[in-house]
């Protein structure tokens, strides 16, 4: 080994990111024997994952710069446990923020700075004495994933130096290491030059947070690994071009393949020659069939020893672009995609196992079929999970240098990195080296990615050019391009963000020589992805347009302990923060604890086969028309029974068998409303104008052009009514709102209490030339107790106008409840319902009283929440939410849909908003009897 001092100048150096780190290779696993592979137990392994020593400092000078000497008196040092992030476990601080970088405001920096008074240390040491398994054989250390940058030391000497948090480091310590307790240490930067491109839109965070273990290599070892795998044109013929490379004694040494099929079949047992095998009558691997082959490779040494056995698992498939469209296996592909971090909320990016196959049911589940590993490579253990499961991989480089060219929207690349800068190639290219070499083998990756957001230079284009020539048989991509055409070269398909779908059809309707992807699409920030079903149109019209990548799967949210000792999902900012972009990182199809979001079904939807999709239409459509008539004729069936009027002083009385009206003349509605002896009314119902303004809502500005309609939803008021008695048959009893704020503007709500035992709801807006547009338009009521269950027929889970296709038609229950967005705002509605039901229930659960709302014919919206619109639009986390005992239920005949373009301009399509000069009217009908 070389030995090296190290210097801290590294960290500022972007040519210096890697000092004795051993070359990257593939995730292969090697045993000793044939026995170890078969039970996937391996003793060349040894776990150093555990507790360590440890000691944090803010900056570099503060740190303890000889705790890498065998003496050093570690008496200071606390502890901490690896894998896990350093901010969450007690040290230094956390931030959440975008493109902005952490230090913006604090220090004037240009790239390759760095602030060295802030500029946090990890100091750890852990000791360990070898594994029987790994003795006498040379030993390396692999740490999986440190961020940022790492200094090593064993046993008092310098071991090595990396950058890259998101690939192996890896280091041979067979030299420094001793007989009995061996200690190794290891210095952990946040800040070097590295902290330039990791500037992922992510929480900011540092240390080994990734599994470390030592591995030992046998006598002769296989260090690299390429089982490259191939279909000819046929789909029958599998190719496979193993390639193999030894370390050690390898003079003599052999490698022997046997590759088998599921059954245990064997489709080749022989020497590995550099030639590529012909194998007949494979299945080929894809999402419909993700079939792998299971190939064993034996390495034995020069007296024919067995001193290796290599498992891996592999499919056979052929990936090209054929005619300026994206092919698998010879048809076109269009990924029906995810966009996914790796999150836990107690551990952040620190992910386990579960973490991963609990996210790999949900994507089987929910028919996505593709992933993108934003923005970074992931633990190996994913891209197992999607070779299995045929889910289709961008693998994406660890780069993203967001904040050195784009300043609050604009372009403005003129400091840019990397750019076309010399200096800062070799780092780059070595990412994408790092991850190609890791993850060449896995069948599921079908696309290499050069990183996010980073512009365009010449040392992104030699980053495509390395891929290019070792990996003829996968393709490239980057979406910076789009920023900078003359680097269009970079990637072989269009990809493009956020973009609308009318811009898109653009595109693909000028004959464009490559595909079109979305590499991020339908921005799932709180109550979100309407609309959906524009990009999937596109993808049934236009062979080019191949899919897209949802943003993203998870909200990236932490628990913690406010300030009040409650346990809450934090988000930006809630941890003393600043520069924040608070809860902009909560966009996922599940939340933070990995609960699907209600939007779930209409991804299930749309990402289902088309034919999938026309039987759930066929059926919904019958189960609509099967209640439709059933409502119709039990209102028929009704029987008359007579009206009897009260006329008093403040009140017009209206009674009936089993229910009584009071009519105030003064809080301009009913007052109260009893059925069989409950009173259902807080107060009197009022026109619903507003509703809390979702993330979208506030993003595209929409909260702030339309926001008179908050005031009228608040603060209108009406006039006494007009009251038409025609007892005993019917009375009617009408109020007029003037809708304060929006001049002209008015609601009337009318009321006609029949002798069939119903009480007729009718609220009309007439539409006001210049009036803001509308986010809804209704009726809106508290129960003056909580319901305890609300039963509705019409369309499951929660549904708006631009996202109810993938519900399903029937009958439903759910408890009233506030849907745990990060920031509460608008949720809970059922779109198209013909009938709800109220329950209240005594503590054992049975229903004492209930009140059902029916549709008069057209459908109507509703939702029945534990907090009204004002309510919800004041609280910043769900836990501020005042827990009244009074249930908010909103009826509505329109509203406006959720959209999900984006987050941060652009308003729901057209068809879903809500025109101020237009009429909007509902009408419903309470049972009270
Ligand atoms: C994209 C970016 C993502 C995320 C998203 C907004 O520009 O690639 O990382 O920031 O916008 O949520």
């Amino acid at each position: 080994m070389k030995t090296t001092k190290p210097e801290l100048s590294w960290l500022t150096d972007p040519q210096v990111f890697a000092v004795n780190r051993l070359a990257a290779h593939s995730d292969h696993i090697c045993y000793r024997t044939a026995a170890e592979a078969a039970a996937r137990r391996t003793s060349l392994r040894q776990s150093l994952d555990g507790e360590w020593r440890f000691c944090w400092s803010p900056n570099p000078a503060a740190r303890p710069a000889d705790f890498w000497r065998p003496d050093a008196d570690l008496s200071a040092f606390g502890t901490i446990q690896v894998p896990g992030h350093i901010e969450l476990q007690g040290y230094g601080e956390l931030q959440y923020t975008n493109t902005l970088y952490p230090w913006d405001g604090r220090a004037a920096l240009r790239p390759p700075q760095i602030d060295w008074d802030n500029a946090p240390v990890g100091s750890y040491v852990t000791e360990f004495t070898v594994d029987e398994g790994l003795r006498g054989q040379r030993v390396c250390v692999s740490f999986q994933g440190v961020e940022q940058a790492m200094y090593l030391w064993c046993n008092g000497v310098f071991v090595g130096y990396a950058e890259d948090s998101f690939t192996p480091s890896e280091f041979d310590l067979t030299d420094c290491l001793q007989e009995g307790t061996n200690r190794l240490c290891v210095e952990v930067h946040k800040r070097c030059s590295a902290s330039w491109i990791e500037d992922q839109d992510f929480f900011r965070f540092s240390g080994i947070f990734r599994p470390v273990y030592l591995y030992a290599k046998p006598k002769v070892h296989l260090a690299d690994l390429w089982l490259q795998a191939g279909l000819e044109q046929d789909n029958l013929t599998g190719t496979l071009t193993p390639r193999v490379q030894l370390e050690g004694e390898t003079e003599g040494a052999r490698v022997t393949l046997r590759l088998t099929d599921s059954e245990g079949y064997a489709l080749y047992e022989g020497p590995v020659t550099g030639d590529t095998l012909e194998l007949q009558g494979v299945q080929p691997w894809s999402h419909a069939t993700p079939t792998l082959y299971h190939a064993e490779l034996t390495v034995t040494d020069r007296e024919g020893t067995v001193q290796e056995v290599v498992p891996y698992d592999i499919g056979f498939r052929r990936f090209e672009m054929v005619d300026g469209v994206m092919c698998l296996n010879g048809e076109r592909v269009v990924f029906n995609g995810v966009n996914r971090h790796e999150w836990n909320a107690e551990r952040g990016r620190a992910i386990g196992p579960e973490d991963m196959d609990a996210a790999m049911e949900v994507f089987r589940r929910n028919n996505i079929n593709a992933v993108r590993t934003c923005h970074y490579p992931n633990q190996s253990r994913w891209y197992d999970l999607c070779d299995r499961n045929g889910i289709y991989m961008i693998d994406e480089t660890n780069l993203e240098s967001h904040g050195s060219w784009q300043k609050l929207g604009a372009v403005e690349p003129s400091w840019n990195v990397p750019g076309s800068l010399p200096e800062w190639k070799d780092c780059v290219v070595d990412r994408a080296r790092s991850m190609f070499e890791r993850d060449k083998n896995h069948t599921a990756v079908l696309i290499w990615s050069c990183g996010n957001e980073s512009y365009a230079g010449e040392d992104i284009l030699a980053m495509t050019e390395f891929f290019h020539q070792q990996d003829p048989g996968r393709l490239v991509h980057y979406e910076g391009v789009f920023h900078n055409r003359d680097f269009d070269a970079i990637s072989d398909m269009e990809s493009r963000m956020y973009e609308k779908p009318w811009n898109i059809r653009d595109y693909l309707e000028s004959k464009p020589a490559k595909p079109f992807i979305l590499c991020e699409y339908m921005h799932d920030m709180g109550n979100s992805l309407g609309g959906m079903e524009s990009y999937i149109r596109l993808a049934e019209k236009y062979p080019q347009y191949q899919g897209g990548f949802i943003w993203d799967y998870m909200d990236q949210a932490l628990w913690h302990t406010d300030a009040l000792g409650r346990r809450v999902l934090g988000y930006g900012g809630d941890f003393g923060e600043r520069t924040t972009d608070y809860n902009f990182s909560g966009n996922g199809i599940v939340y933070a604890d990995g609960a699907e979001k209600p939007a779930m079904q209409e991804v299930r939807y749309w990402y289902a086969d088309a034919a999938d999709r026309a039987a759930q239409d066929a059926r919904n459509d019958a189960a609509a028309k099967a209640a439709d008539t059933a409502l119709a004729a039990s209102w028929e069936a009704r029987a008359r029974q007579p009206l009897t009027v009260t006329e008093g002083d403040g009140n017009l009385g209206v009674k009936g068998d089993g229910f009584e009206i009071l009519f105030s003349y003064t809080e301009g509605g009913p007052s109260s409303l009893r059925i069989g002896g409950t009173e259902w009314l807080w107060r009197a119902p009022r026109p619903a104008v507003w509703r809390a303004a979702t993330d979208n809502d506030r993003g595209c500005g929409f909260a702030q052009r339309s926001g008179a309609w908050l005031a009228a939803d608040a603060l209108s008021k009406a006039g006494q009514p007009e009251v038409v008695v025609e007892a005993p048959d019917r009375v009617t009893v009408e109020y007029r709102f003037p809708l304060v704020s929006v001049p002209g503007a008015e609601a009337v709500l009318r009321y006609t209490v029949l002798d069939q035992g119903a009480l007729e709801v009718e609220a009309v807006y007439h539409g006001v030339e210049g009036a803001p547009e509308l986010p809804c338009f209704g009726v809106r009521f508290q129960t003056a107790a909580p319901v305890a269950a609300t039963r509705w027929t019409g369309l499951s889970g929660e549904t708006y106008p631009d996202r109810y296709k993938g519900a399903d038609f029937g009958c439903f229950e759910e408890v009233p409840h506030i849907e745990p967005h990060l920031v509460p705002q608008e949720c809970g509605l059922h779109w198209q319902t013909r009938q709800a039901v109220l329950q209240q229930r005594d503590a054992r659960g049975r229903t004492t009283a209930s009140l059902t709302l029916q549709s008069c014919g057209e459908p109507f919206a509703f939702s029945a929440l534990p907090n009204t619109a004002e309510e919800l639009e004041a609280a910043q986390h769900p836990c501020e939410l005042p827990v009244t005992g009074r249930t908010a239920v909103t009826v509505l005949g329109a509203s406006r849909g959720v959209g999900g373009i984006d987050s941060w301009g652009t308003d729901v399509e057209e068809a879903y908003r809500l025109d101020g000069s237009r009429e909007y009217t509902v009408q419903f009908r309470i049972l009270l009897r």
